[in-house]
């Protein structure tokens, strides 16, 4: 048996204390960082691979705001990639691939599309992939006969302004002014449809100069996977998507089976980022890093929904924990990512000034309108639930998913939870609850005296006030069910 000698420190047992500043305005502060070794941010806040707070719509808002979604892995990989794909698709200057029928489809088929994929206008293809013809929303909406075939409703190929795969983005900006266009399809020297260009897509991207986006003006987003054999299907099938990370997703990181799982992905996709964890300590963070991870996850127990601490005695009180890991992340120069316990934006700062480069957040995301379920109603007031992975709740249906069928509720006794299922007030869109994290960040930079991520990183000094690793290591600040 050892003891280590040392407190371990909650974000509620110090404070950061202030200093002689030279900031102006909370204005005059920069919060770039780095998410992993090749994935810069704007915004240090990532969104939990959890079922109740990731999936497409809160990625694409983390990564508009300048932060980053993980879709978790608790569905089906082709779900999975499905909704890697929703994110890449939700903003480019030119879309991949563009949805597409053939010209023999019905109007009444084509509606149906529109409405399933929300979208306004449809590639219409010939045999080979050329492109034959357009059809938009007002093509179709109110034609009378639905059996007509869209050869005969659509913009032919003639009356189409195209342009070819080299176009940059001002040449197309020229010509949606030009020719006063929405839609530009992309089209190779045989006419085969390879992309299109919409003058919406070029909006958005100039409205949101600081979203997380790739090389090709699309959002960025990180898919979360297993470790077992199969996950490497996953994987296969999220980068095929366009995943830009992958996150290896286990509760101790720390495994052998974990670790070999980091180097085998690194080895596979190395175009794509891998996130190693979650760990609790510096040897994580050397072990995770020498298998080849380009960040390491850091929290174990630490999160509000988690009960992994009361259930097995394990855990490092969540401001400790960063802090050694992120000494052993910036020797390796490893980004570490502050994973779980973040209620407020002071906790935030505290998590980033012990060192980490980002903080991902679950519970406090759950009741956007962008995280995924219903509101319930309980006593007049509206929530969401948030669940942990490692709930009863999500066992039987990740169990469900692998097994393809109901789990018997005989068998429900088998699990043996580290998480909890609870309600979150709903909260309105992410952007808000984001605007204000950073807000409240902007203002800790500047009490610290620090234009940036870095010279917070060492400026800060924190002092203890009381022992509250207690109240973090169980259930917080939420209602359990
Ligand atoms: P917050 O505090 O932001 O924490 O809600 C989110 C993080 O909690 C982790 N997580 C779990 N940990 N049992 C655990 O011990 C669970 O069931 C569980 N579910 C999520 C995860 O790291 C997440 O990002």
């Amino acid at each position: 048996m050892k003891l280590r000698p040392d407190l371990g420190l909650a974000f509620d047992d110090v404070l950061l204390v202030p200093r002689r500043s030279r900031i102006v305005s909370r204005y005059a502060v920069n919060t770039r960082t780095n998410f992993s070794r090749r994935i810069e941010l704007v915004m240090p806040v990532v969104s939990s691979n959890m079922d109740t707070v990731t999936e497409a719509p809160m990625a694409i808002a983390m990564a508009r705001a300048g932060g980053l979604g993980v879709i978790h892995r608790f569905m089906t990989l082709e779900k999975q990639a499905a909704e890697v794909t929703r994110v890449k698709r939700a903003e480019s200057f030119m879309v991949d691939n563009p949805y597409s029928l053939p010209a023999d489809t019905t109007v009444a088929a084509a509606r149906i599309e529109m409405e399933k994929r929300g979208i306004g206008g449809l590639m219409v293809l010939g045999d080979s992939g050329e492109l034959i013809g357009l059809v938009s929303t007002r093509d179709v909406l109110f034609e009378p006969d639905g059996q007509r075939p869209l050869r005969e409703v659509m913009t032919p190929r003639d009356k189409l302004v195209t342009v070819g795969a080299g176009a940059s983005l001002a040449d197309a900006r020229a010509l949606l002014h030009s020719r006063r266009l929405e839609k530009l399809p992309v089209v190779d020297n045989d006419g085969r449809l390879l992309g299109l260009i919409t003058a919406q897509d070029i909006i958005k991207m100039e409205h949101s100069p600081t979203a997380t986006k790739d090389e090709r003006g699309r959002l960025r987003v990180a898919a979360a996977v297993g470790v077992r054999p199969s996950d490497i299907d996953r994987a296969q099938a999220c980068v095929s998507a366009g995943a830009d990370a992958l996150v290896v997703d286990i509760a101790h990181g720390h495994s052998d089976h974990a670790i070999e799982m980091v180097r085998t992905l690194k080895q596979r996709f190395p175009a794509v980022d891998v996130v190693g964890g979650n760990v609790a300590t510096g040897d994580g963070v050397r072990d995770m890093v020498e298998a080849g991870a380009d960040a390491v996850k850091v929290g174990v127990g630490s999160g509000s929904i988690c009960i992994t601490r009361l259930v097995t005695g394990f855990g490092v009180p969540q401001l400790t924990a960063i802090a050694d890991c992120a000494e052993a992340g910036q020797a390796l120069k490893v980004p570490v990512i502050a994973d779980g316990g973040i209620r407020t934006a002071g906790d935030l700062t505290k998590a980033l000034a012990a060192g980490a480069s980002s903080a991902m957040v679950g519970s406090l995301l759950a009741g956007t309108d962008e995280s995924p379920g219903a509101p319930v109603v309980r006593d007049g007031r509206r929530f969401k639930v948030v669940r942990g992975m490692a709930s009863l709740t999500a066992n039987i249906d990740r169990q469900e998913v692998e097994l393809g069928r109901e789990v018997d509720p005989e068998d429900w006794d088998k699990v043996v939870p580290e998480g909890v299922e609870a309600m979150v007030p709903i909260r309105g869109p992410a952007a808000d609850i984001l605007h204000q994290l950073v807000g409240g960040l902007r203002s800790g930079l500047s009490y610290a005296g620090a234009g940036t991520l870095a010279e917070l990183w060492a400026n800060a000094e924190f002092i203890r006030i009381t022992s509250a690793g207690k109240k973090e290591s169980g259930a917080h600040d939420v209602q359990v069910l």
